[in-house]
């Protein structure tokens, strides 16, 4: 009978940061000149100090090994490394090299993502990843790093969630650069395409045996009246657009509207070694007229305190759900984000069994889910939500520093050490769980708790 629902032995369990959002102190990129605007993140708050890593990294990454991580995901603040153009900076690069170090040490594989929302002012002022420029000189960004960190590093993400960083900054106009410009918005669209395939070249040269793939945001689009013609079109197409065009120009290299005509980027052809995809919200979505600029989407997503509306519903088995969909590329799965913003601890530690109990059922159906990173460690920088808005499996004084693990980060350290939810994880917090996951308790058998 299923005491346990295990999974497969060389499964990873492991959180995700970024580098903007936790280290504090980086004073050179886009979104430092961003914060310091009037009005552009929520309380005034800006990235400051954020979680203090660029100092306490170390102590950071021994709570993560406590907590029983066997990986853990970083990102290379590129505006550190390459603070002006063509200059790199050697402590910068020896301080990752020490974090990344900190990660082995510990037994944990490092996940390092090459580009997580923030340019060097430098680049950002030429037009970013507008322009070609922003593409060559991220290539050469990579090719530093790539041979630097060959030794240390197997797995890489090029970009982290690129539709999400288009839509945020062109589309919304909520991050830098502040643009709603939709030719504008395909173009930057276009030009990741362009990065991460050289990215992922670029690595593989300096490290054959590299895993390489991007961070896929997959959101669920479904149909506010399943019954409705006219929202389940609007939910295909936001599907469409923001989920797979990207996607699939760097599965099979076909650049399809509207990032281009149909026609084959050589180079981005099969440029995934894994699929790498996080997967946070459930948008219910309503045909409507005057919603023309959303392709005739009026989002119906539930207002929760202190969720912004454009965060959408947190359903937990749309990560199994997305798993057992990109089973079809016939390559191994990682889940490089998920988790919940709440301030409280209410609901947090059911969602999180929750969410890994549908990836549990994915494996069972045929996917290869080689590794979980819940976002994230600790509270941080949250964007234009600043540091309101709360992820952490450990919570975060930001007077103090202090960190507090929270009931979710014990949770996880036991689904990491027993590699599976054990019963009486179930029942002790999700025992909606029980009847679908576990087999009926044999009538006369005690209750463990
Ligand atoms: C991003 C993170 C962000 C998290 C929570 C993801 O989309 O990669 O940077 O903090 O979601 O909003």
């Amino acid at each position: 009978m299923t005491d346990i629902l295990q999974f497969p032995p060389d499964f990873r369990w492991g959180t995700a940061v970024s580098a903007h959002q936790v280290e504090g102190g980086n004073t050179l990129n886009d979104w430092w000149l961003w914060e310091h605007l009037p009005g552009k993140i929520r309380h005034g708050h800006t990235s400051a100090v954020a979680a203090d890593w660029w100092n306490r990294a170390e102590d950071d990454i021994a709570l993560a090994a406590q907590l029983g991580h066997s990986a853990l995901r970083i990102s290379l603040e590129w505006s550190r490394i390459e603070p002006r153009p063509g200059e790199f900076d050697e402590a910068a690069l020896a301080r990752y090299r020490r974090m990344l170090t900190a990660i082995r040490q510990h037994g944990m594989e490092p996940l390092v993502c090459l580009f997580h929302f923030t340019l060097p002012q430098w680049v950002a002022a030429r037009g970013g990843f507008e322009t070609a420029y922003g593409v060559d000189r991220f290539a050469r960004f990579v090719d530093r790093v790539a041979y630097e960190y060959r030794d240390l590093v197997q797995w890489w993400l090029t970009i982290n969630e690129p539709l999400v960083y288009v839509a945020l900054g062109w589309f919304l106009g909520l991050w830098p650069p502040g643009k709603k410009n939709l030719v504008a918005a395909m173009r930057v669209a276009l030009n990741l395409v362009h990065a991460h395939a050289d990215a992922y070249h670029i690595i593989h040269r300096h490290r054959p045996d590299a895993w390489v793939s991007a961070a896929i945001h997959l959101a669920s689009y479904v149909p506010h009246n399943p019954a409705s013609r006219w929202d389940q079109g609007v939910a295909q197409s936001r599907d469409w657009l923001l989920n797979q065009v990207w996607l699939r120009a760097t599965l099979d290299g076909r650049l399809r509207p509207p990032l281009g005509r149909g026609q084959i980027l050589g180079e981005a052809v099969d440029t995934h070694d894994y699929m790498g995809y996080q997967h946070y919200f459930t948008f219910p979505l309503a045909f409507s007229l005057r919603h023309a600029p959303t392709m005739f989407g009026r989002e119906m997503t539930l207002a929760r305190e202190g969720v912004p509306w454009f965060m959408g519903e947190a359903r937990p088995e749309g990560l199994g759900g997305w798993a057992t969909w990109l089973k079809q590329f016939g390559k191994p799965i990682i889940v490089t984000e998920n988790g919940l913003l709440e301030l409280t601890e209410q609901q947090r530690p059911a969602y999180l069994l929750r969410a890994v109990a549908s990836l549990h059922r994915a494996i069972q159906a045929g996917a290869d889910v080689r590794g979980y990173f819940h976002w994230t460690l600790v509270d941080n920088f949250e964007w234009a939500e600043g540091y309101e808005t709360r992820f952490g499996l450990v919570e975060v004084n930001f007077e103090t520093q202090q960190r507090t693990v929270r009931p979710s980060g014990y949770l996880f350290r036991d689904l990491a050490r027993a590699n599976g939810i054990t019963r009486p994880m179930a029942e002790a917090v999700a025992p909606d769980l029980l009847p679908t996951y576990f087999d009926p308790r044999p009538a006369g058998q005690p209750v463990r708790s």
